[in-house]
């Protein structure tokens, strides 16, 4: 494509429509959609102020997995890489999961070559490996279809014999003829019953080997992403997702073979008669055209939909999630209201496609009669030339008949291509680095077991990074500290300053843009995921229960664990007698969320399935907060005398649960101002000494 545009604003933001749409068909992510039409735009808009041209051409094409975008600004010699504009375009290569290189090739042209993920090579690849197990059945199924193929060419000549013997009023022809009919009949549906098996069986295995796969990929995949796209995206690609695939899979080989039976009637009316063959294939020839076209609009739509069905799927699950606050808050009508925005979006785009797809279809649908008419036409005369004879022109028309779906079977295959690359892009999506990047360990373990020292160095961290003028904020400023095996450390300051983070870079949830984090002076980017995970424990704020019973929560992180350890576990964190006077004990099943149990009982619950997992150092952010005075001193002393050599740190929510920690770090935006043991704070720290008494006259 190449298109001409001026260099005003007005212009250029027409550009910018063109150039999403084209980022669009090359299936960019919307993310990178946006930072890359940001930086373009303000190199035009540069060029623009500084009246360095007044016309800009912009080509875009593909080439070999490249998309290849190049501007050229008409006027004096010029790079429009220069100055403040190259800076923005650094940082955009920076922040773009999938880098651009870009180029000034003189003459005013920048060019941008950007490489595309998902070719439809790829995705045959991709599937191939969950295909490539199942070609025994494969090949049955294959086998099968050649031989129903084979018998519905035969169908027509004999139906047309059948009509001929009843003409000569020849009774043990008609008889043969009525026999052989039946068993082409019967035995092409046994065939196509016996084919249809096999391919639900491959369907079946490589449905359960995605998703398998899929499910293992996607709980790698680094926390800040998953929270960024949503659950729904998730949810939508691990099942919807997968099921189209698997069943277009088939479909794929079951309607492409469809299609060759098209072609054997082909062969067999040309085989009848040339100038008849050339008509008819030149209306196949037409009709697929037809059909061709309507399938490359429906396939743009249909990523639409699905793509707005994903933030559908989210929205669906927070509304049921947060069902209680919504009813609590009433605010079921301005939360609809919302949802309804983006399925009024989804329908509309649905039924946009429904309709385009009806309109082709009456489109070749009178085609094809105008075409079955001419047909005739030519049969007609054929008969009349004596260039046929009726019982051939029957066969022939028999045969159109059984082509006139062939366009229409063109269509159904297209179509269920189109599903399945759709799907696969998505599907495969999640396996891909760029667009879903996994968590990365190391491949080293400790020398000797991890004693529980634990170091931040220098650590600078922002949860945003998606502003290209660099207004991340940062939430970790230059943090340095150090934990020694065995201390009892805490973490106070005001809400928001950062203290969940440290334990969100502590445990290796997120990455810190700069610095670094020991473990036993071990840098744990090194570290493999068994050495980091199985270090430490951390119960969060609001920690996750799952909807099992009670005793299988606690097998989930220690699945050899004994009754004795699970009660002994739930002894420490106090949580012993309240399971104990539930009807179903530790067989209590705790609803999604742990949704069936108190806010405390949920803590402690927590805290006794980290005590179970035992590790050498225990990380508790505001783990006690929900519960009495009295209930968290004993479930505090509880942890404190498990073993004197084990690390606690503590995020506390009073002061007063600290006094005793061995040392305490006083955090203020993003950085720690104070540490020491609460005596030494009260003296040289006045804001801590603020906090304190504020506390204490509470
Ligand atoms: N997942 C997240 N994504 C973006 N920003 C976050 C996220 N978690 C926390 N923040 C922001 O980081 C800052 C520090 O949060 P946090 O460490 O949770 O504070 P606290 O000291 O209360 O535990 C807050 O301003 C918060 O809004
Ligand atoms: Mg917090």
């Amino acid at each position: 494509m190449k298109k001409k545009y001026f260099l005003n604003e007005k212009d250029i933001s027409k550009f910018l429509t063109d150039l999403k749409g084209d980022l669009e068909r090359f299936n960019f992510t919307n993310e990178n959609q946006v930072i890359y039409s940001i930086a373009i735009e303000e190199m035009l808009l540069f060029c623009h102020e500084n009246k360095k041209g007044s016309e800009f051409t912009y080509k875009s094409k593909l080439k070999g997995g490249l998309a290849i975008l190049s501007i050229k600004i008409n006027g004096t010699e010029y790079n429009p890489l220069t100055g403040g504009v190259g800076d923005v375009f650094e940082k955009m290569t920076e922040k773009m999961t999938i880098p651009p290189k870009y180029d000034y090739s003189g003459e005013n042209i920048v060019t941008f070559s950007l490489r595309l993920h998902n070719t439809f090579a790829n995705s045959l690849k991709n599937s191939w490996v969950y295909l490539k197990p199942q070609k025994k059945p494969l090949i049955k199924a294959l086998l099968l279809q050649v031989w129903g193929f084979f018998l519905s060419t035969l169908a027509p000549i004999y139906s047309s014999r059948l009509v001929a013997t009843m003409n000569r009023g020849d009774t043990f022809g008609l008889v043969v003829t009525g026999i052989l009919v039946f068993l082409v009949d019967v035995f092409g549906s046994w065939a196509t019953y016996f084919m249809k098996r096999h391919y639900n069986f491959i369907s079946q295995n490589v449905l359960n080997q995605m998703e398998k796969d899929l499910l293992e990929e996607a709980v790698l995949i680094k926390t800040p992403v998953i929270e960024k796209k949503g659950t729904g995206t998730f949810i939508q690609r691990l099942t919807t997702d997968t099921t189209l695939m698997a069943d277009s899979l088939i479909g794929i080989v079951d309607k492409g073979s469809l299609l060759i039976n098209s072609m054997g009637i082909l062969i067999a009316v040309l085989y009848i008669n040339p100038v008849i063959f050339i008509y008819v294939l030149i209306s196949q020839i037409i009709l697929f055209f037809v059909e061709n076209y309507r399938n490359k609009v429906s396939t743009r739509k249909d990523k639409n939909v699905r793509r707005v069905n994903d933030k559908f799927f989210s929205m669906v699950g927070e509304v049921m999630h947060g069902s209680k606050d919504v009813k609590l808050l009433n605010c079921e009508e301005s939360m609809i209201k919302r949802i309804i925005n983006v399925i009024t979006a989804t329908n509309i785009t649905r039924c946009e496609q429904n309709e385009k797809n009806d309109r082709f279809l009456i489109i070749r649908r009178t085609v094809q009669h105008t075409l079955d008419l001419g047909l005739i036409i030519i049969l007609f005369y054929a008969l009349k030339l004596e260039a046929i004879v009726p019982s051939v022109a029957l066969i022939i028309y028999n045969y159109n008949i059984g082509l006139s779906g062939s366009a229409q079977r063109f269509g159904n295959f297209l179509d269920t291509l189109r599903s399945f690359i759709v799907s696969n892009e998505r599907i495969f999506d999640i396996k891909n680095e760029y667009e879903f990047p996994k968590e990365n360990f190391g491949n080293r373990d400790f020398d000797r077991p991890f004693s529980g020292n634990i170091e931040l160095k220098d650590v600078t961290f922002a949860y945003n990074h998606n502003d290209l003028l660099d207004r991340d904020v940062k939430v970790l400023k230059n943090m340095s500290f150090k934990i020694k095996p065995g201390q009892k450390a805490a973490f106070v300051g005001g809400s928001g300053c950062g203290k969940t983070t440290i334990f969100n870079m502590i445990s290796c949830l997120y990455n810190p843009d700069d610095g670094m984090i020991l473990y036993d002076n071990i840098d744990i980017r090194q570290l493999t995921r068994a050495s980091l995970r199985n270090s430490l424990v951390v119960i969060s704020q609001s920690p996750y229960l799952f909807n099992m019973s009670i005793k299988d929560n606690m097998l989930l992180v220690k699945g050899d664990a004994t009754d004795e350890e699970i009660i002994d576990a739930c002894k420490k964190a106090c949580i012993d007698d309240d399971i104990s006077s539930f009807e179903h004990g530790y067989d209590t099943i705790i609803g999604e969320g742990g949704l069936n149990l108190s806010g405390g009982q949920r803590q402690r619950l927590a805290i006794a399935r980290g005590l179970l997992k035992g590790c050498k150092v225990i990380l508790l952010d505001e783990a006690t907060s929900a519960l009495d005075n009295v209930t968290q001193k004993k479930v505090q002393e509880a942890i404190y005398s498990l073993d004197e050599n084990m690390t606690v740190v503590m995020i506390a929510h009073r002061l007063s649960t600290v006094v005793n920690a061995d040392k305490i770090f006083f955090v203020k935006d993003g950085k720690i101002i104070s540490e020491g043991t609460h005596k030494e704070l009260l003296d040289k720290c006045s804001e801590y000494r603020e906090l304190y008494k504020s506390e204490t006259e509470a």
